[in-house]
Parts: structure tokens; C-alpha cells; sequence
């Protein structure tokens, strides 16, 4: 049996399966509020065979969105469309639902995906905001420079995210991750290239640490032990002045400490002089190999994992518990029935699909070519020698 469709247990939740469908903005909201497509969008993808399907980083505030189509969830209406959405999701198939949430900081006020070939941060004529950080530093100098955030401010930030925590529970979420990767706001505390802070939340990685924790702890309470609370985490800056993965680990000992359920560890996007080297296949793996040698922390690698042999390989030699795909859910949102078929795994379809079951299609072998046969105990539609195949049926 593949270790990738063994079920886990991260804090009050067991997935059906390690597969996750990672966090991705979709840029298609509307006064922060899901639409139709997000229920097409995830709907599709409770069909696709992961165990673990995730919306993406919602703002606690509006000031938190990336930009003007980003998810928020502040106010009764953004909750009520959340938990209509959910309740729309959960007859779909046994994936759980998971919701990030996040602040972006000085990453707010973007131009979405689409427009950004005409710059990334919005013009005054394009509604701009003003965002705030941890101290007055752009991106770049193409960004506006950001507000440095003041106690209060960052007291009010801390108790959205746990008001956020609380609107996600009650909408019947069943997995909330707090955002501190990417480049947005915990993050930007957190290295220090971007917080040059001379109070209790700057200096030290000590300090540094300080906003992260704070947020993730009132985060830990709000959720309560029913639901699972995971973080995602930045690895390294990819700068030789920024944080660096021995920093990432000391973070993830404080979040183990915090009763944190699983960590996703991922990278980059703090500034933009940092070197990456070039992705390669399970480029970030490395990350979340490390978290779980040198903590106790359930950890779910992310990046370039696009086969699932080698989804099955990483979870196999121990180097995470669970994968994050996004991109390739994009391109494949069977991505999970197909690599139970590769893998050689007894899943059941959905209903509405088992005409297309490898035990029932007789060109799945011609499609798959790959696939082992299966001797499947799952919704075998007709006897033997039925004309099942027949498109006329
Ligand atoms: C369209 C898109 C939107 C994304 N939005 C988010 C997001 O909301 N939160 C997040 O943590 N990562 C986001 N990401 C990053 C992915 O979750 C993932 O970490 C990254 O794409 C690497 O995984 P992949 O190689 O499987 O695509 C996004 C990626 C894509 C492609």
C-alpha cells in the first residue's frame, strides 16, 4: 500500500490521504467575497482525489489583501459566503477543507495576476491602499512604501487573525493555516531584511519572532482542538542578509511549543534581490526534512512535486508526512485518482465518475499506459462481460 494514501491525523482532523491541494489565489473575489468560481474552482478539486483541498490566503483585514480580487474574511458577509461555500463543498467527496489566512503587509495593494504585466503595485487611479509593515520599506522602487505598524496597529492585526480563526470555525472550516511565508506580513517580521524594528517585535530572532507567535497563538485558541491548525513557514530568504533555514527551524521548535498540528515548508518572495537557484523537482523538500529531523512537527513539503512516484518516494523516506501540490492540480485536477492508478491504489470515484474507474474503462489502460492493474473492491458497475464500455450506455 502507498504511504501517500494512508490516512493522517493532524490535530482533531484525519485526512483521508497525505495529498494536499496547496493554498492558490485565485484573484476572483469581489469585495473579498467568494463567488461562483471559487465554488467550480473547488469543487472540482474535492473531485480530484486529494485528501486535503485548501482555499487560498484570505485577508484577516481589507488592508491585508494582496489586491482587489483577494478573499477577506472580516465581516458577516464574507463569513456567511464562506460557510455557504463550504457546506456546497463537504457532500462533494471525504477531502477536508482547509482556508489560509493572511496579511499581506507590504505586498498589499498589487495589481492582480492578469494585469501585472503593467506593474505590480497599483496606481492611486486604481484604488490603491495604504499598506503597513513592520517598518517603512518597499518591496522595491516600483512598490509605495508601507506605513511602519505601530503597537496598536499591531495589536489590531493580532486580534483579526483571531477573529478570521474564529468566522473560518464557525463556517465549518476543518484545517486553518496561518500565512508566514511568501514575503507578507508575519513574514516580513520575521527576516530581518525587512524588519528593521527597534522595539519588542524587531532586532533579535527572538524578537522577530515575536509577531508570528503571537498571531499563531491566539490563532491556537481560537481554533480549539477540534479543527487543525498548520503554519506556513519560510525556509530561507534566499539572501545572504535574510533569514535562513536554521532560523526556520528555531521558528518551527516555537511553533511545535504553541501545539501547532503540521508546518508547510516553503521559501522566497521576501524581497526582490534575492538569488534562487533554479527549481528543481521537490526543490524545497530538503526544508521539511530537516523541521521533521529536528522537531516533532507533522510537515508537508511543497514545490515542483508533479509525480506520483515521486510524491510516494518523499513521504516513503521520511521526509515529510504530507505533499502541497498547486500548479499541478492546476494542470491535472485528477491529479489524486490518477496517481492512486499509478501507484496502484484502490480509491473510490465519485459516483458521477466511475464509468472512468480503471476496473470499469477498458481504455484506461491505452490513456494510462503506465498503471498496474488494480483489483479494485470499489463500485464495479456491472457484472463481467457487460457492454459498460459502450458509449451509447
Ligand atoms: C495560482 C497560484 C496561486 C498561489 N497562491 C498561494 C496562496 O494563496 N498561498 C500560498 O501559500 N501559496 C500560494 N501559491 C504557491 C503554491 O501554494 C505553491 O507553494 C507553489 O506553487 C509551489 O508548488 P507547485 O510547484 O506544486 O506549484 C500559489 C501558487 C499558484 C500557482
Amino acid at each position: 500500500m502507498a504511504v501517500l494514501f494512508d490516512p493522517l491525523t493532524i490535530g482533531g482532523v484525519t485526512l483521508p490521504n497525505r495529498i494536499q491541494v496547496s493554498p492558490m489565489c485565485q484573484y476572483s473575489a469581489v469585495d473579498g467575497v467568494l463567488q461562483d468560481w471559487h465554488l467550480i474552482h473547488l469543487g472540482g478539486l474535492m473531485l480530484s482525489g486529494a485528501g486535503l483541498v485548501f482555499a487560498e490566503a484570505t485577508a484577516v483585514e481589507a488592508r491585508g489583501r494582496i489586491t482587489h480580487g483577494c478573499v477577506g474574511l472580516e465581516n458577516d458577509v464574507q463569513e456567511r459566503a464562506l460557510a455557504d461555500l463550504v457546506a456546497r463543498l463537504r457532500p462533494l467527496s471525504e477531502a477536508r477543507i482547509g482556508l489560509q489566512l493572511s496579511h499581506a503587509g507590504r505586498r498589499g495593494s498589487a495589481r492582480s495576476i492578469a494585469d501585472r504585466s503593467k506593474g505590480e503595485s497599483l496606481p492611486a487611479d486604481e484604488r490603491a491602499w495604504l499598506t503597513r509593515g513592520p517598518s517603512a520599506l518597499p518591496y522595491n522602487e516600483t512598490w509605495a512604501t508601507p506605513e511602519e505598524m505601530t503597537p496598536d496597529d499591531i495589536a489590531t492585526v493580532i486580534a483579526a487573525f483571531a477573529d478570521a480563526s474564529r468566522r473560518a470555525v464557525r463556517a465549518g472550516v476543518d484545517v486553518i493555516e496561518c500565512h508566514a511565508a511568501h514575503g507578507y506580513l508575519l513574514h516580513q517580521f520575521f527576516s530581518p531584511r525587512t524588519n528593521l524594528r527597534r522595539d519588542a517585535y524587531g532586532g533579535s530572532l527572538k524578537n522577530r519572532m515575536r509577531f508570528p507567535l503571537e498571531v499563531i497563538a491566539v490563532m491556537r485558541d481560537a481554533i480549539g482542538p477540534d479543527r487543525a491548525l498548520g503554519v506556513r513557514v519560510n525556509s530561507t530568504d534566499w539572501h545572504p542578509e535574510g533569514a535562513t533555514l536554521d532560523d526556520a527551524v528555531l521558528f518551527a521548535k516555537e511553533l511545535e511549543a504553541l501545539g501547532v498540528d503540521y508546518v508547510t515548508m516553503s521559501a522566497g518572495n521576501l524581497v526582490s534581490d534575492a538569488v534562487i537557484p533554479k527549481a528543481t523537482p521537490g526543490h524545497q523538500v530538503g526544508f521539511s526534512e530537516r523541521v521533521k529531523a529536528e522537531t516533532g512537527l507533522t510537515t508537508a513539503a511543497v514545490g515542483l512535486i508533479t509525480d506520483p512516484h515521486q510524491a510516494e518516494a518523499i513521504l516513503r523516506e521520511g521526509r515529510a508526512d504530507m505533499v502541497a501540490i498547486a500548479r499541478g492540480f492546476l494542470d491535472n485536477p485528477r491529479w489524486g485518482l490518477h496517481a492512486a492508478a499509478a501507484l496502484g491504489v484502490d480509491v473510490p470515484y465519485p459516483q458521477q465518475y466511475i464509468r472512468a474507474r480503471p476496473n470499469n474503462w477498458t481504455a484506461f489502460k491505452r490513456v494510462h499506459p503506465e498503471a498496474p492493474s488494480v483489483a479494485s473492491t470499489h463500485q464495479a458497475d456491472r457484472p463481467s462481460g457487460s457492454t459498460w464500455d459502450r458509449p451509447d450506455q
